[in-house]
């Protein structure tokens, strides 16, 4: 087998293709409007994380935007399966997005007999070791000026991107959003706060995406007994917080070290963060070896 051409291949509106073939019309929704919604699936060796809950989330961002699921959940499992044979590696993600197709004219209106376009690639990701994510993130909070649709994991994401590069302007990694003085999530992460030995996120709503890693955290303090409650979060309340914590499909569970050029408690990574990343990596590795 060619390595280097079977690493990108990728699915499209049922083709596999190398990536370079791979092509969508200028008139695709998803180009003009950012009319699609997306999801990001995480692969522990063969086995994807929490794969029954990606398919619901990705059928709530459907329905909340008024497309209909284009694939039986089976079928998406096959086509999966596929990917990931053509894209060997360890760990790995599986990047899908749906788009409301292409018009012949340009035309906010849905016209739900237009086909959608289907698009699948698998990511090599490499997370970062322990070592690594203990030196933890430098962030600063900024404004929270999104709408009230966060919970759709919709691909127009142009208030992300200005809310990440408030942050390189600021000079550090990635951002904490505030709506109304309460923490809503990172641009690509949902938030976590230690204080007093609790943890605490806050509640899903139409402000955050439902992030899988969250509820996964959640329920791997529940299972290791570590207290944790659900609820609003205060500016005041993540400024003086013991630890922070960022999590997503990507950056896993990172600590935050650094918030608005102050460092986070005593600028280590915190006791909690430590037994909760030592439980998600055997999670991981248990997945792994499945
Ligand atoms: C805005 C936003 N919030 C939260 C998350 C975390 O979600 P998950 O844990 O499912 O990756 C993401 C993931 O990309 C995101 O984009």
């Amino acid at each position: 087998m060619d390595m280097k051409t079977s690493i990108n291949t990728v699915y499209l509106n049922g083709d596999y293709l190398p990536i370079e073939k791979a092509s969508v019309s200028v008139m695709d929704r998803g180009f003009l409007f950012g009319d699609g919604v997306y999801e990001v699936i995480p692969v522990f060796g063969r086995n994807l994380l929490r794969i029954n809950e990606h398919l619901q989330r990705l059928r709530n961002s459907l329905q909340l935007v008024s497309m209909p699921m284009p694939m039986s959940d089976l079928s998406w499992l096959a086509m999966f399966e596929v990917l990931l044979g053509k894209n060997p590696g360890e760990d790995r993600a599986i990047y899908l997005q749906i788009t409301r197709g292409v018009y012949p004219k340009r035309d906010l209106t849905i016209k739900p007999e237009v086909a959608p376009t289907v698009f699948a690639m698998v990511l090599q990701t490499s997370p970062a070791p322990v070592e690594v994510l203990e030196k933890g993130l430098r962030t600063v909070t900024v404004d929270d000026f999104r709408w009230h649709a966060c919970n759709i994991k919709s691909t127009s994401l142009i208030a992300n991107v200005m809310l990440r590069q408030q942050a390189s302007e600021a000079d550090v990694i990635d951002a904490i959003l505030v709506r109304d003085g309460n923490v809503t999530e990172g641009t690509a992460s949902n938030v976590f706060i230690v204080k007093g030995g609790v943890i605490a996120t806050p509640p899903k709503s139409q402000y955050l995406l439902p992030g899988i890693t969250r509820d996964l955290a959640l329920e791997l303090a529940e299972k290791n007994s570590l207290p944790f409650e659900v609820k609003n979060i205060s500016v005041q309340e993540l400024e003086s917080a013991d630890e922070i914590w960022l999590t997503g499909s990507i950056r896993e569970i990172a600590p935050v070290l650094e918030l608005n050029g102050q460092t986070v408690a005593d600028g280590k990574p915190g006791a909690l963060w430590r037994t909760m990343i030592a439980t998600y990596l055997r999670y991981k590795q248990e997945l792994r070896n499945a």
